[in-house]
């Protein structure tokens, strides 16, 4: 398959009163066509940093190296202007709380209507009847009466789901969902993530959902990268990932997942502390909570390696059966 977007050794840093933190470091990863990506980790481990940086949204102390090639484009260190073209026209980003992405003081008719402009060239009657077209797509009951209300009159699901029609207006090549379903409740998360998965069939959009519910990633990703300490650890088709993780991280973050076929009472929490980014030890970064660890991990850093369809950054060898360390992952 063709990859939509690689990126090559991919590192972000940022300047601190405490000094640099490397939040992504050296990583590689191509996202497929049409596929869906799932990028799991802990809080803070660089998981939207990855794309911040890639669509040049870096806070001003931040800055990437490396290459994201998208098309002809080397998206790193690409011009604001450039930048600005491709955001929203090929590659969109859906955040976590949908008052970010919108403008409280627009209404949905002005914020939509403005992207088809100014990236599609339409004139205003065609992109009010496309708008609306895109807001009776994603579900919205009564779209051409909600069309002229400002954010705050939507509930929240619903804005949510004007987020997401607003990302696909154009018809991106990507769509980046950055934990797209956290602020809302479980029954509208369920239905966003039916949402999503309609869209995906519908648009065939290349879809990167970055989530810490592996329950999200179950249902909708092909494919999943576990992130730790601003490294991928594993790379692997989810069937794969689920049936016989590589990464003692992975298996610790399977463990630590509530499950319907699994009692409560088997739940194994991730032991230790959460990485500090401006201490991380030599060698491997997971080593000070990995229970299979031995002394080699400690001095230096596995790199990611590749076997077929799968990664691993991890010098234990690889598995082809589940491994019962906690409980074995039916
Ligand atoms: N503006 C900033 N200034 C300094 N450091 C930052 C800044 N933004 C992010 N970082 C650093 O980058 C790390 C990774 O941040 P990132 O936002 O990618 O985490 P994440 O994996 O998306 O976490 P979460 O699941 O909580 O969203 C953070 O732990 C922090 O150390
Ligand atoms: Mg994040």
């Amino acid at each position: 398959m063709a990859s939509v977007l690689d990126v090559r050794d991919l590192t972000v840093r940022f300047d601190t009163a405490d000094g640099e933190v490397c939040a992504v470091d050296g990583l590689d990863f191509s996202l497929e066509a049409h596929e869906t990506l799932a990028v799991v980790g802990e809080s803070g481990a660089g998981k939207s940093q990855i794309f911040l940086a890639i669509l040049g949204l870096l806070t001003r102390n931040g800055r990437a190296s490396g290459t994201a090639a998208f098309g002809d484009h080397d998206l790193i260190g690409l011009d604001r202007a450039a930048l600005d073209d491709i955001r929203g026209r090929d590659i969109s980003i859906v955040f976590q709380d949908p008052m970010t992405s919108m403008n409280p003081s627009l209404t949905i008719a002005r914020q939509m209507t403005e992207v088809l402009e100014r990236h599609q060239g339409m004139g205003r009657i065609q992109a009010r009847a496309h708008a609306i077209g895109m807001l009776e797509q994603v579900g919205i009951a009564d779209a051409p009466a909600r069309f002229d209300t400002y954010p705050y009159e939507l509930s929240g699901g619903m804005r949510q789901r004007v987020i997401i029609a607003m990302a696909l207006l154009c018809n991106p090549r990507i769509l980046i969902a950055d934990e797209p379903t956290t602020s809302l409740d479980v029954t509208l998360q369920a239905q966003i993530l039916a949402l999503f998965h309609d869209l995906k069939q519908a648009f065939g959009s290349a879809v990167v959902v970055i989530t810490h519910d592996l329950g999200v990633v179950a249902t909708l990703a092909q494919r999943v990268m576990v992130m730790y300490a601003g490294y991928a650890v594993e790379i692997s088709p989810v069937d794969d990932l689920f049936d016989t993780p590589q990464h003692p991280y992975t298996r610790a973050l399977l463990n630590a997942m509530p499950r319907v076929d699994r009692e409560q009472s088997t739940l194994v929490p991730i032991t230790g502390q959460p990485p500090n980014l401006e201490r991380l030890p030599p060698g491997c970064p997971f080593h000070p909570r990995c229970p299979q660890a031995f002394e080699r991990c400690r001095i230096e850093r596995p790199p990611l390696e590749t076997r077929g369809v799968r990664s691993k950054a991890c010098f234990l060898d690889w598995t082809a059966a589940p491994v019962a360390t906690g409980q074995a992952v039916p």
